[in-house]
């Protein structure tokens, strides 16, 4: 049973960007409230949309459209080899392969339900399957490879609402002694951080170490290692196995994030309370900003067209009246219009932010890639808005 902690109000789907055409027709919306299920520990969003209408041939999302996140991949492509050197290798949610490039072609697996970039990685070479995971794709898979020994997931299981058909799937595919590595946004962090914008449809489930636990239990498995990341805003590298396989020992990280998240409250409803009321306090402060600078005139763009911005313009309701457009480098976003608030999409250029008083970090979790990439022009005065962890015009950049 999950207990409502917050109303994010009528949102449409986040990454629907729309074209000139669409914004003159109805949009789909939907009520985004976010609760806590006691039980494991889990925060979910209460409505859910389903999977086809989100993960289809037009899905724009592409993990190669950040250096930040190319480099990020490459290494970790090197840390599984040297690590665990796995004989099959399949990763959920491959996207348009910015990590499965970096693996051998004869040993891999890409498993990916968006046509657009499963075309992506068989073009590369990969064996790809173009399929929502659950168990009928697993046992499919387990007919023409017999084990698979690494399964990576980043930024996918939490996108799929049947989070039993999943580790189901995983544990029926993997190998005895095989390991699940997992990484999403962590939850401690995402209160920490106010960053309420990680909840929208896609983002059925934010994850906590804590409810990670739990649920794995159900499927005999279990976490031994945990690491922290910087992506996305600060996630959770979960490294999981077998109940039954003893080749790797629980390690202490286990502990200490466990420890932290419960000294912070992650396992009571009074703690997502609290977060419920921060986030109102920052839906008016944020709108505070715009409005202001916009009674001065300012110039005010967005920097890249985030799924996380789409929650925050249309919670907030920040739309084309206060943000002249949006800026972003991806093919099937530019020339087209945010979700709900119909703010113009336009192809960023190194000329883009010429003229411009300020830009909203809707890529947030990229900032110190942004702000490398913009030195000249705050050092010439651009200033950036930003409403984590609190809504605020940055003061202060080092570049
Ligand atoms: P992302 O952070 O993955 O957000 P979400 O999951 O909320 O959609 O998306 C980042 C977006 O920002 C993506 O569309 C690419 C764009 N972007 C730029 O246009 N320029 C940049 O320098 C960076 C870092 C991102």
């Amino acid at each position: 049973m999950y207990k409502q902690f917050l109303n994010l109000g009528r949102q449409p789907l986040a990454n629907k960007f729309l074209t000139k055409a669409q914004t003159l027709k109805k949009e789909v919306f939907y009520d985004l409230n976010i609760g806590f299920n006691s039980e494991y520990s889990l925060v979910s969003i209460l409505k859910t949309i389903p999977s086809k209408k989100m993960f289809n041939d037009k899905y724009p999302y592409r993990s190669s459209m950040s250096n930040t996140i190319i480099k990020y991949f490459y290494n970790l492509s090197k840390k599984i080899i040297k690590d665990f050197n796995p004989n099959c290798f399949l990763e959920i949610g491959s996207n348009d392969g910015t990590l499965m490039k970096n693996f051998d072609k004869k040993k891999s697996i890409c498993v990916e339900p968006c046509k657009n970039h499963a075309k992506i990685t068989t073009r590369m070479g990969y064996k790809t399957y173009q399929n929502f995971w659950n168990l009928k794709l697993a046992k499919k898979i387990k007919k023409k490879y017999k084990t698979v020994d690494l399964i990576y997931s980043a930024n996918a299981i939490s996108h799929i609402n049947d989070l039993k058909s999943v580790f189901k799937a995983i544990r029926y595919l993997l190998s005895e002694k095989g390991v699940l590595i997992i990484e999403d946004p962590s939850l401690l962090n995402c209160l920490k951080l106010g960053s309420y914008d990680q909840f929208y449809n896609e983002h059925i489930y934010v994850f906590s170490l804590l409810s990670m636990v739990k649920l794995l239990k159900k499927h005999d498995m279990e976490v031994y290692n945990v690491e922290q990341l910087s992506t996305h805003g600060g996630s959770l590298r979960y490294y999981i196995k077998k109940e039954s396989n003893n080749k790797f020992k629980i390690q202490k990280s286990i502990n200490n994030q466990l420890l932290k998240e419960t000294k912070y409250g992650l396992d009571k409803f009074k703690t997502y309370k609290i977060f419920g009321k921060k986030v109102e306090n920052s839906k008016k402060e944020l709108k505070k900003i715009f409005v202001n600078l916009k009674k001065q005139n300012k110039k005010i763009v967005s920097y890249g067209a985030t799924a996380k911005s789409c929650t925050v313009f249309n919670y907030c309701k920040i739309g084309n009246d206060l943000i002249d457009c949006v800026l972003d480098t991806t093919p099937d976003k530019v020339g087209k219009y945010t979700p709900g608030t119909h703010i113009k999409i336009k192809k960023y250029n190194k000329n883009s932010l010429k003229n411009i008083d300020f830009a909203f970090l809707s890529a947030w979790n990229f900032k110190n890639e942004i702000f490398m990439k913009e030195k000249k022009y705050i050092k010439n005065g651009l200033k950036f808005i930003t409403h984590t962890p609190n809504p605020q015009i940055i003061k202060k950049i080092n570049v």
